[in-house]
């Protein structure tokens, strides 16, 4: 066997031509019979790439100094053997029994301070010098012996850092939160400032005074609970750090681990994280238990693209079919792997990987789904995979191109981390669905979005929308307002501005850091049940929210014509230097919110198309138009080039059909 797989090569400079084809490979639950047929199966479906050794802990270091590598050396040569990549992986994500049995400080603690045990996996904790060093240990031995393996495409440090343990309360993590908070603020007093500890007399004298936010009879200080947040964020970014020195010191080839950027995983702000990377891969499994998971799917690429920051990045995981780990476990329909596959790409994805290629017969994940289900290749998961691997050979020449919105929304964790906080106005308000909300009627209005940081440069677009940006910094605050000034369109909504970096309350007023530039403010919130619908003059509707908006400067465009505050504005909108500045005082119902944004659209002079998702990446000699219908009925498009996936050529208005995609090449005049 020679390098004959049509998709053995890495993307995103690993000097690749195609949409890679890719994988989690876990040979060591597997007989070394079936590796044999694992390779040739890998070869028909065309897989490049596969994530080894995720979780080789204890099978290449089974005890305290001791290694076996005959089994990963084996894997290695085999797939090289078959032309297909490793994206290896440093195998730190899950520890030994013998390291926690040794050293029980390792396990990591619950918010109630109790040890989590092992036996599941990440039972480490982030603070753990012990783990640090055993992991690294581990890390040079692998980085050493496999740097100038021929099979060798990347480096995949840990998995899913913090997925399981990103927040533990053990006491080494207490000395490592003081260490951090010395860095931070240089002084207790500085501490005391920050988290306004004059309130319940929790002022404290001495940094050995201050603990993790563990369980308190009542709530905790939400200062120390939002920096508990960014300490966690930053420990784990140590980790891969510190892996990824370890990596360098052997080899040159791309290193990076896999985010979640999903929608029930808030604990890393992979805006630090984005930097640290050679290269952006996230992990997205669809999460059925919202109402729009094919939305959110268009939201995560969107934000994974710009934590990529703008360029290429890798699906590093995502699922055939069902995953195991929701409360019903809902399969992908037929047409849907290539359609949700073709809505990552189109966000910039340059490969499809999946966690797994064979589905495991033993362990927590046996019900997952899998390119090689527990049937074998008579089955659906393996049509299905190879119906993929067909369309993504099509879309080769898509690789490398890039994607440019003149729409932004601002997306931010310190504004989920407080905003999803104890005791705010409304538990009901959670920061995540009030940005769903505003992606959602972004692409029902037909505009498409970057998602970009709060104090990202913001010269590029001619609108920018900031869903429930709670906690700003004055200097992020004064950069969308420059932008508003100097001629852009800005939709602020309800929740935001209210509170500064600390979480302390800007005082004067709500929303704010905002009230300026809206030409607003108000002094008192009125949150209803979810269940509430409060009617505006327009004719739409809102929920959650309301306030007592009074307008010093702004147009009222729509005002609350029943509830706690009748009579208020709802909807404003205020002329400020060059450009325009909209408020929204609750959260709009879904057709109501849609319409505001065509109409700030039309002023923003943007091009909507609603009733596709369309996403258009830039090549250096052609555009590719990427028109997918996730609706039921036919939408018709201009298109003018060969549909990639179709090969038919369409010069004016064609149809996409249902539950379809077309990827239309257009050559660049
Ligand atoms: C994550 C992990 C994998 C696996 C899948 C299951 O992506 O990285 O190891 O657990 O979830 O969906």
């Amino acid at each position: 066997m020679s390098n004959r797989n049509p998709n053995a090569t890495g993307t995103l400079g690993l000097g690749a031509h195609g949409i890679v084809l890719g994988c989690d490979y876990n040979p060591e639950q597997w007989p070394v019979e079936t590796w044999h047929e694992d390779m040739a199966l890998m070869q028909e479906a065309g897989v490049g790439i596969v994530a080894i050794n995720v979780f080789g802990w204890s099978q290449v270091n089974p005890g305290p100094g001791e290694w076996s590598f005959d089994a990963l050396d084996k894997a290695m040569d085999l797939l090289h053997a078959s032309g297909i990549k490793a994206n290896l992986g440093t195998g730190t994500a899950s520890t030994p029994a013998w390291l926690t049995t040794k050293f029980p400080e390792v396990l990591p603690a619950a918010i109630d301070g109790t040890p989590r045990f092992p036996g599941g996996r990440q039972a480490w904790c982030p603070s753990s010098a012990i783990y640090r060093e055993y992991s690294l240990q581990l890390v040079d031995k692998i980085a050493s012996r496999y740097a100038d393996h021929p099979a060798l495409a990347m480096w995949h440090v840990s998995n899913e850092l913090g997925c399981h343990n990103a927040l533990c309360y053990c006491d080494n993590s207490a000395a490592a939160f003081r260490v951090w908070l010395q860095d931070t603020y240089g002084t207790v007093e500085a501490v005391n400032e920050a988290w306004g500890t004059a309130f319940w007399s929790q002022r404290y004298t001495a940094f050995d005074q201050i603990h993790t936010p563990r369980l308190t009879l009542s709530t905790r200080n939400p200062g120390q609970v939002l920096d508990f947040q960014r300490f966690s964020s930053q420990q784990l970014l140590e980790q891969y750090q510190a892996e990824a020195a370890v990596i360098k010191t052997h080899s040159d080839k791309p290193v990076t681990t896999n985010f979640m950027v999903t929608a029930h995983i808030r604990n890393l702000d992979y805006w630090q994280w984005a930097p640290q990377v050679d290269l952006v891969a996230n992990d997205h499994y669809l999460d059925h238990r919202l109402a729009d998971p094919t939305t959110e799917m268009g939201f995560a690429a969107d934000l994974t693209r710009g934590l990529a920051g703008g360029k290429p990045w890798m699906l590093m995981e995502t699922a055939v079919g069902a995953v195991n780990w929701q409360p019903l476990n809902v399969n992908r329909q037929a047409g849907e792997l290539v359609r949700h596959a073709v809505s990552h790409i189109a966000r910039g994805s340059d490969s499809i990987c999946f966690f797994q290629w064979r589905a495991s017969r033993q362990g927590s994940e046996k019900f997952h789904s899998a390119m090689v289900p527990h049937a074998g290749t008579d089955s659906q998961g393996w049509r299905d995979t190879l119906e993929l691997s067909a369309a993504l050979k099509a879309l080769a020449p898509v690789v490398g191109s890039t994607v440019a919105s003149r729409a932004a929304l601002i997306f931010d964790w310190a504004s989920w981390w407080t905003l999803d906080a104890d005791n705010t106005p409304s538990s009901h308000v959670r920061y995540l669905d009030q940005v769903h909300a505003a992606y959602t009627a972004a692409r029902q209005a037909g505009l498409g979005l970057d998602i970009v940081a709060a104090g990202a440069d913001l010269s590029a677009y001619s609108l920018v929308i900031a869903p429930a940006l709670h906690s700003i910094g004055d200097a992020h605050a004064q950069a969308i307002d420059a932008f508003v000034a100097a001629g852009g369109h800005a939709l602020v909504t309800f929740a935001s501005g209210i509170v500064d970096e600390h979480d302390a309350v800007r005082l004067g007023g709500y929303p704010g850091a905002f009230s300026s530039m809206l030409g607003l403010k108000s002094d008192a919130f009125y949150p209803v049940a979810p269940e509430q619908r409060l009617t505006l003059s327009d004719g739409t509707t809102g929920s959650l929210w309301s306030e007592n908006v009074t307008v010093d400067g702004a147009q009222v465009l729509a005002t609350f014509a029943g509830g706690p505050v009748e009579g208020f504005p709802a909807v404003t909108v205020n002329n400020r230097g060059k450009g325009k500045a909209w408020y929204v005082a609750t959260a709009l119902d879904a057709s109501g919110y849609a319409s505001l944004l065509t109409s700030i659209a039309a002023q923003a002079q943007l091009p909507l198309n609603p009733g596709l998702d369309v996403v258009v990446r830039h090549g250096e000699d052609a555009t590719f138009v990427f028109a997918i219908n996730h609706g039921s009925d036919n939408v018709d498009y201009e298109f003018h080039g060969v549909d990639l996936l179709s090969g038919e050529h369409l010069d004016g208005p064609a149809a996409v059909a249902p539950g379809t995609a077309r990827v239309v090449r257009e050559e660049k005049p």
